[in-house]
């Protein structure tokens, strides 16, 4: 039987930002793999890298103030360093990307329908009107009602729901192996918010595409995902299949964040938050980045980087104190 290669290795993977004043530590060797088909979720508080991540699995970073090193294979190509060319070929045919708020993605004084349109005329060197078959049935397996008519909005015309569905239309206009999803539902009212869920669930599976749904949601997570990534500080500090990691979480943020999540939660249980806030990513804390706020730490947490411990098959932590928490679990 031929071995499934990963869709996506990523190997010790760094972004810093550098500007006159400072310079901000954005990733700090991060690690993950991913197999074709899989979703993923990125979980983790405000500021922890996981927007950053998302935009280095397409290079998309002004290259004069940014500093990137480590491996970023997709699809088998290593994409820092792949060719201008290449790059512009693997974006949006390889990889895509759907954001928080839509009208970032879309030019405000051309109708959604002609955007399409150009994108895939552009991708597969088909005419105009090639593309703009290609949209309307792009509208259609997106939902969006009266797509016909839709085609010819602006941007600003279409609802909050039906722009978010249109910028799924175009993420998926030249069949990406790997949709890269960074809060496509914060902007949304709660009811929209679960339909547009539901809707790239049902895509991922109708398409078999690999997705990697960036939240700050516990809940979202567990509906959508096999597996989660948590990231504090720029590194990835836990991961694991969903359920097994939200049953038994091994890292004390991953546990932190189940605590202070409305998901799943007996009523009469209070919610806990946790304390202190993340550190300053131009100046980080020595060893465990979460070790100030962790009620487990101890002096040996700040001594050094805390190696990745793997203590069952597919689970990961970057905790020494993971050792101990199984034995408390078993
Ligand atoms: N272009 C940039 N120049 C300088 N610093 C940046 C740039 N982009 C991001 N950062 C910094 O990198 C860090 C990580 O940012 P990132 O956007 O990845 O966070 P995030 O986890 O996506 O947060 P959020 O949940 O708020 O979207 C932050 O400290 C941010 O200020
Ligand atoms: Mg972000």
């Amino acid at each position: 039987m031929p071995v499934t290669e990963p869709l996506v290795e990523v190997e010790d993977l760094s972004v810093t930002f550098v500007s006159r004043e400072s310079e901000v530590r954005a990733v700090n060797g991060v690690n993950f793999t991913m197999m074709p088909g899989e979703v993923m979720c990125m979980l983790g508080e405000s500021g922890s890298g996981k927007s950053v991540t998302m935009r280095a699995l397409m290079r998309l970073f002004p290259p004069k103030r940014s500093v990137i090193s480590g491996r970023v294979r997709v699809a088998g190509q290593d994409v820092l360093s792949l060719s201008d060319s290449a790059l512009r070929r693997l974006r949006g045919a390889t990889v895509s990307m759907i954001f928080q708020e839509p009208m970032t993605a879309f030019d405000p004084v051309v109708r959604v329908g002609d955007q399409i349109a150009e994108v895939v005329a552009l991708h597969r060197g088909v005419s105009h009107r090639e593309g703009r078959k290609r949209a309307l049935d792009l509208f259609d397996l997106v939902r969006i009602p009266s797509a016909a008519r839709r085609l010819d909005a602006y941007p600003h015309e279409l609802s909050g729901g039906l722009r978010q569905r249109a910028m799924i239309a175009l993420a998926l206009s030249c069949d990406p192996k790997l949709l890269l999803a960074d809060e496509p539902t914060t902007a949304l009212d709660a009811t929209v918010q679960i339909q547009v869920l539901i809707l790239l669930r049902r895509l991922q599976k109708e398409l078999g595409m690999s997705v990697i749904f960036v939240t700050h949601d516990l809940g979202v997570a567990a509906e959508i995902a096999d597996r989660v990534a948590v990231m504090y500080a720029g590194r990835v500090v836990e991961t694991g299949p969903v359920r097994d990691l939200m049953r038994n979480p091994l890292h004390p943020y991953t546990a932190g964040l189940l605590a202070s999540t409305v998901h799943d939660q007996p009523r009469d249980r209070e919610l806990e938050t946790i304390p202190g806030a993340p550190p300053d990513m131009r100046n980080l804390p020595p060893g465990c980045s979460f070790a100030p706020r962790c009620s487990l730490s101890a002096a040996d947490c700040t001594a050094g980087t805390p190696p990745a411990i793997v203590p069952v098959p597919g689970r990961l932590a970057r905790c020494i104190r993971v050792p101990g928490q199984i034995a408390e679990y078993a």
